[in-house]
């Protein structure tokens, strides 16, 4: 496996790949690696001739408070894993190398139509840093094929639409969230729990399975479900964000006549805000 630095040198080698007749398959991540990711390498070894990981903290999608400086990064453990897992190139460029002039005044690319509430609302300008880095780096790679985790389900809806939006000729792939035996979506983020909210955490699966459920039996009494979901999270300690259901397709507020639902919610447990979904046809 090879790993690229260097914008000019990934340039060097698409433009190769591509000479050749041969595919590309991206696999976007911030690094500190799980198992979630490692199934994006596997499925996107099935699509393309090459699969190009990228591992970058990207700074512009990082709210002022937020944790961009404590973000765990790892990568010489990363780079192992995606070797025995059979990426062919990793590129981890630095800050400086993809953001050369500065983040004050760059372009910005945002996706309205999905911005702005759930995760949008409480992350002011996180969407845009996600649809600015991503488009960058299709630009860089080149992919015919890019595949993305359905746990930032809003995120693959925001990058959908941009590809949509924008004419770019990538095909997006997503791949269904893995969880822990306990039903704990992986996450980088999990590291920071402590102990004993650890053991709590699945709760939150279980309180979104619970809707399921029940949507799944003809409820749709929307607005009680998501309350008393909110209410049983809060009797546990947690401080929901937010729990709502949805449509799949679009994330507009469903009606009774809807079948295609998707469960999303975000809540902090002790320090650490942890986001899940579960989705429904
Ligand atoms: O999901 C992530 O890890 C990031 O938001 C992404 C898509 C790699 C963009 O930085």
């Amino acid at each position: 496996m090879q790993i690229i630095h260097h914008t000019l040198d990934l340039r060097t080698q698409v433009k190769k790949w591509h000479m050749a007749g041969e595919t590309v398959c991206l696999v976007p991540t911030m690094g500190n690696l799980h198992e979630g990711h490692l199934s994006l390498v596997d499925r996107a070894k099935q699509l393309a001739d090459h699969v190009v990981a990228t591992i970058f903290v990207n700074p512009m999608q990082f709210i002022q408070g937020e944790d961009f400086d404590t973000y765990p990064r790892t990568l010489e453990q990363d780079s192992m894993a995606l070797f025995e897992r059979g990426a062919s190139t990793l590129f981890a460029p630095g800050v400086e190398e993809v953001y050369p002039a500065g983040l004050e005044h760059h372009t910005e690319i945002s996706v309205p139509s999905m911005d702005g509430f759930l995760c949008g609302a409480s992350r002011p300008g996180h969407f845009n840093g996600v649809a600015t880095v991503v488009s960058k780096l299709f630009n860089l790679v080149q992919p015919d094929t890019a595949i993305f985790g359905q746990k930032d389900y809003q995120q693959l809806l925001v990058i959908k639409r941009m590809v949509d939006d924008l004419c770019i000729p990538i095909d997006i792939v997503s791949l269904a969230t893995v969880r822990e035996d306990d039903g704990l979506a992986l996450s980088s983020r999990n590291g920071y729990l402590s102990e004993s909210d650890r053991i709590k955490a699945p709760v939150i699966y279980q309180q979104l399975q619970s809707i399921a459920e029940q949507l799944k039996k003809g409820n749709r009494n929307f607005a009680d479900l998501e309350s008393v979901g909110k209410k049983n999270l809060k009797e546990q300690n947690f401080d929901p964000e937010y729990l709502s259901i949805r449509r799949q397709a679009d994330l507009t507020l469903p009606e009774a006549s809807d079948t295609d639902f998707v469960v999303l919610l975000a809540a902090r447990l002790g320090t650490t805000r942890l986001i899940d979904n579960i989705i429904l046809s």
